[in-house]
């Protein structure tokens, strides 16, 4: 088979719900390549170095090469904002993801997300509370809303505009998950509108905690100095976009794979409702075991490079497949076996080197409570459909809907 054949299988909607006996076969190369497409990389050593290497950009303008995959050349921006910092190398990138650490992790803020740890259990148990009826569909009624209020209260959206809110996220992140047959200018047409109708929202936000700051980090990266210099306004409204975007779909996908996984190993699930303590390691190895960011489809070398004999030249499409990587028997034993226990357990599910995920902790702690109280909380749940539909993303993997049938909710 063709290596072209095999990206486009990959790629393939037909094949979403198991990508991996494709990725095993991927990584009999060291680097995947044909006339037309792009770049593309599984081995687990092979894809950390290149996510540590400073010669491969993240920046668009680097690229010479076409983009293969719907919505890689928009993304948030779009023409409407500047450049994230997800999309932008040092020094750009490192000052501005400076500027926006400051009000959210050490050192400088060690307790902003451990601090949160009340508030997402307040939302994790009521979100819990209202799963009633025999049978529940949890993307819709726990994975999706849970994420969007949880960036809302960190950014320090009034509660009363949450539900705005949550509809901008809606269309967003719906734009990102293109569906055959689609209409692509009324999509993108909408999805431009929620872009102004956010940022003008935002920017009104901004201008207001200018003036009166709050302890929210909105508030901290709209009046605050750092040394790294202080954010113009066009830069916070495009930091706060990004913040809701990747940490949005992403930790849906989480909870949702997590569920999912746990639901097909009921041995674990138990071992969870008995022990909430093993919601860390659990968490770890969903993220290497069914990771929501399956490839980091966006990279560009700015010089020619070589890779295990093969040159990548300056301005290619290179494409890291992570989840690929997370399943590479050369680093994990036993990889296609989900294993709570196991450890050592460097996956590349967060990223590695200087993109690495910036909310990290706070998906981590967000994942973690939530599997814990489905855990605890559901019972006797059966998953109605296995496997269950996929949205069409093959970047950002997961089911649409998780239909599971349930005998009642504990207190
Ligand atoms: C389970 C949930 C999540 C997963 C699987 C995930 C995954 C990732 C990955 C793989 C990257 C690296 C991208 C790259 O190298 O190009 C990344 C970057 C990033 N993530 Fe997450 N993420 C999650 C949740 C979050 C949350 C909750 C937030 C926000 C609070 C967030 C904010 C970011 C940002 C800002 C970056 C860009 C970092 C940089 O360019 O320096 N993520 N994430």
């Amino acid at each position: 088979m063709s290596d072209p054949t095999l990206l486009q299988q990959i790629t393939d909607y037909s094949n979403r719900h198991d990508p991996y006996p494709l990725y095993a076969r991927l990584r009999e190369k060291p680097v995947h390549h044909d006339e037309t497409g792009p770049y593309v990389v599984g081995g687990y050593h092979a894809v950390r170095a290149l996510l540590h290497d400073p010669r491969i950009s993240s920046e668009r303008r680097n690229r010479t090469a076409p983009a293969e995959l719907p919505g890689q050349e928009g993304g948030d921006e779009s023409g409407t904002l500047p450049p994230n910092f997800l999309r932008l190398d040092p020094p750009e990138h490192d000052r501005l993801r400076a500027i926006t650490n400051r009000p959210f992790g050490p050192p400088h803020s060690p307790r902003r997300i451990d601090g949160m740890r009340g508030e997402l259990q307040t939302i994790v148990s009521g979100l819990t509370d209202a799963l009633d009826g025999d049978e529940i569909d949890l993307v819709e009624r726990f994975s999706y809303p849970f994420p969007v209020t949880v960036i809302c209260r960190l950014l320090g959206v009034p509660r009363e505009d949450e539900s705005r809110f949550h509809g901008w996220a809606d269309v967003l992140v719906a734009s990102l998950d293109p569906q055959p047959g689609q209409d692509v200018t009324e999509r993108d047409r909408v999805a431009q509108q929620a872009r102004i109708e956010l940022g003008l929202y935002l920017n009104g936000l901004v201008e207001e905690r200018r003036k009166s700051p709050g302890t929210d980090m909105l508030s901290q990266l709209a009046s605050g100095d750092a040394p790294e210099g202080r954010m113009s306004n066009m830069e916070v409204l495009s930091t706060a976009a990004l913040l809701l975007i990747a940490g949005h779909e992403t930790t849906v996908n989480l909870i949702t794979n997590g569920m999912l996984t746990l639901l097909r190993h009921p041995e674990v699930l138990e071992r969870l409702r008995a022990d909430a303590r093993l919601a860390a390691p659990l968490v770890e190895e969903l993220l290497r075991y069914e990771p929501p960011v399956q490839m980091l489809p966006g990279r560009t070398p700015i010089t020619d490079i070589e890779v295990a004999g093969t040159t990548i030249p300056k301005g290619a499409s290179l494409w890291l497949m992570v989840a690929s990587g997370n399943r590479d028997p050369e680093r994990f034993a036993d990889p296609d076996r989900f294993d709570p226990d196991r450890v050592d357990n460097q996956h590349l599910g967060l990223g590695s080197g200087i993109h690495s995920c910036f909310g990290a902790p706070l998906a981590r702690l967000e994942a973690q409570l939530a599997l814990a109280e489905l855990a605890r909380r559901l019972e006797r749940p059966r998953l109605v459909e296995d496997p269950p539909p996929y949205r069409t993303n093959a970047v950002l993997r997961g089911p649409r809907q998780l239909r599971i049938a349930i005998d009642g909710v504990r207190p």
